[in-house]
């Protein structure tokens, strides 16, 4: 029998842990008593730098347009069944307002990949800093040229995330088109915390072919890389993609590597992803549960949020309401967590 707790007391001290050490504490996710020694050890993790706090990010889609081809995402350019839609500079400060009212000091912009959209986004991020100068800024818009993640840093973009997908360049070459290469895409991350952004890297748990060497590696790949924040989910099939018809990853499996994660990177800020809350029963509970400290309720429009349909059936944890957001923090005291909704910067970035 693996000694686990010896394992992972090492990983939380970031002492040397071997690979094969590694897989096999991935694979112990099928016995319910080392999952939920993981998942208490995380708890605990998390507790040491942010006390009992959950940070809160309104999520904003603001395009569906793409130009990327990925094999599971249900907006690739390939896809026509899709409607396109591009939320105006007004609707997107609109949003803000909206959220803002809310007391939502943190705002993802996050839309499809297009070269095109460089000045645009720069304007509408000016915006926001100006009207709201007290908000962090976070955006998601696929890879860039280091000129464009340099004007949008200029207009006052503070994050960003871009989730390196997989940690194996042979694994991301199966689910990317050849026009879409590993290493330019953990380049784009190097040249973002250049910048000054705090960066955000993440993966997919259940891609087709993914296997527990490859999760090993995600852990050891992110504990190397130290990004600020980590997106962690389940992979769910869109009917629409070549991988439409491949089953969804493990909800045990996902919360197992958020909880691997988390203990290699105490100070991470890490989402409890819709991926997750589609997947599963309480599955905004369930991540927090296993060490992760951030959600991002949607504040998109409504609508326009059936067309932001990356997988099937994803919830749009709504909140344009404000009943919304006081049932999500109502629920997040029931399980003894504080919702904050400040900036929640990393604490290596507080100002
Ligand atoms: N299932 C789960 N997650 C997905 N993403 C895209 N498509 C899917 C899917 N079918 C994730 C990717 C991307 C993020 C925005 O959403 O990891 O980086």
């Amino acid at each position: 029998m693996t000694n686990y707790r010896d394992i992972l007391r090492r990983l939380a001290l970031g002492n040397e842990v071997g690979f094969r050490e590694l897989e096999e504490l991935v694979a112990l996710v099928g016995d319910e008593r080392v999952l939920d020694y993981v998942r208490g050890l995380a708890r605990e993790v998390r507790t040491e730098w942010f006390g009992n706090k959950v940070f809160i990010r309104g999520l904003v889609e603001i395009s569906n347009r793409c130009s990327g081809g990925c094999y599971y995402c249900g907006l690739r350019a390939e896809n026509c069944k899709v409607t396109r839609y591009e939320l105006s500079d007004d609707e997107v400060m609109e949003s803000c307002r909206v959220g803002y009212g809310l007391g939502l000091r943190s705002f993802v912009l996050q839309g499809g990949e297009r070269k095109s959209i460089t000045e645009q986004t720069a304007r509408v991020v000016r915006r926001i800093k100006e009207e709201m100068p007290d908000v962090a800024v976070t955006l998601s818009l696929g890879e860039q040229s280091r000129e464009t993640y340099e004007c949008w840093r200029m207009a006052g973009a503070d994050r960003y995330l871009l989730r390196h997908e997989s940690a194996t360049p042979e694994h991301y070459a199966t689910l990317h088109p050849e026009r879409m290469v590993w290493e330019e895409r953990v380049a784009c991350l190097g040249v973002l915390a250049e910048l000054g952004y705090q960066i955000g890297a993440g993966f997919m748990v259940g891609t087709p072919g993914q296997t527990t060497a490859m999760l090993a590696h995600e852990v050891e790949f992110l504990a190397e890389m130290a990004p600020q924040m980590v997106g962690i989910g389940p992979f769910i099939p869109q009917s629409d993609t070549p991988l439409g018809n491949m089953p969804r990853g493990s909800v045990e499996q996902t919360l197992m590597m958020l909880s691997l994660v988390r203990i290699a990177l105490p100070k991470a800020l890490m989402p409890s992803t819709t991926a997750l809350a589609t997947t599963a029963e309480q599955g905004t509970h369930l991540g927090i549960l296993s060490g992760a400290n951030v959600v991002m309720p949607n504040i998109t429009p409504a609508q326009y949020r059936a067309s932001y349909a990356i997988y099937d059936g994803k919830k749009s944890s709504g909140t344009e309401a404000a009943e919304g957001l006081e049932k999500l923090v109502r629920e997040l005291r029931a399980i003894g967590y504080e919702a904050t909704f400040g900036r929640g910067d990393h604490p290596d970035f507080q100002r």
